[in-house]
């Protein structure tokens, strides 16, 4: 399925070039700058990618402060385990672990992750409250996880819905940024636009779907 941030990116620049009124060589150059700076960018946020497949790649774009805030909100009250997959930075992590839950990001960018640990021990904060772990999360067991956060891609949403619901413990409470789980019931959202976040029980999404979880905890 071709709506991966990439690919977004990649059909933005598209229309950027091909929607110019600009002569055809400033256009070419316009084209080849894009490109350039395309490559470079990938270049720099995709290592460690060559094992997941092309429809599963989601490369790394940061959440914003309100995308951030809105997850949080959605937080509230929580207590226990939070995994966020595809951690980036760490900013959900610091965010969630500051909130009093115990926090691992999985993060397959070793960049992203040398640099967010990296802030855990300038922060001080301790790997009981926030760890970076570079794992691929489609091939890690969430079971213990009863918080899990995402700021994805589109084209990821059903196959990763797919996993939690096999996965997940009952109580769990899944939060998703700016793009939501197609056919899942949500219980809650916050912020609207591109900083909208979305949270849902697991129980609940299994009963709307006439789903149990693969496990003995269902
Ligand atoms: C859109 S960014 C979100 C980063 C961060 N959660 C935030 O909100 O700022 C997605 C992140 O997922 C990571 N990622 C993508 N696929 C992954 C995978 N299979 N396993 C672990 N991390 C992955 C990317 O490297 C990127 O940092």
């Amino acid at each position: 399925m071709e709506d991966s941030i990439e690919f977004i990116l990649q059909d933005q620049g598209f229309k950027l070039v091909h929607g110019s009124k600009e002569s055809p060589i400033l256009t070419a150059c316009t084209g080849a700058l894009l490109s350039g700076l395309y490559g470079i960018w990938t270049m720099f946020a995709l290592p460690g990618f060559s094992k997941v497949p092309r429809r599963l790649k989601v490369p790394y774009l940061p959440s914003s402060k309100v995308q951030t805030l809105n997850a949080m909100k959605l937080l509230e009250g929580r207590r226990g385990q939070l995994a966020d997959l595809g951690s980036g930075d760490g900013r959900l992590v610091f965010a969630a672990s500051s909130a009093g839950l115990q926090c691992t990001g999985f993060e397959i960018n070793p960049m992203l992750l040398a640099y967010a640990r990296g802030r855990a021990r300038w922060k001080s904060v301790p790997t009981s409250q926030a760890n970076f772990i570079n794992k691929d999360f489609w091939k890690t067991d969430l079971t213990k996880f009863n918080n899990v956060t995402v700021f994805l891609a589109p084209g990821v949403m059903e196959v990763l819905g797919e996993k939690l619901l096999r996965e997940l413990p009952v109580d769990a409470h899944v939060i998703a940024c700016r793009f939501p789980f197609p056919d899942w019931p949500h219980q809650a959202s916050e912020g609207g636009g591109l900083d909208q976040a979305w949270a849902y029980d697991i129980s609940s999404v299994r009963s709307a779907l006439g789903r149990t979880g693969t496990l003995s905890h269902t």
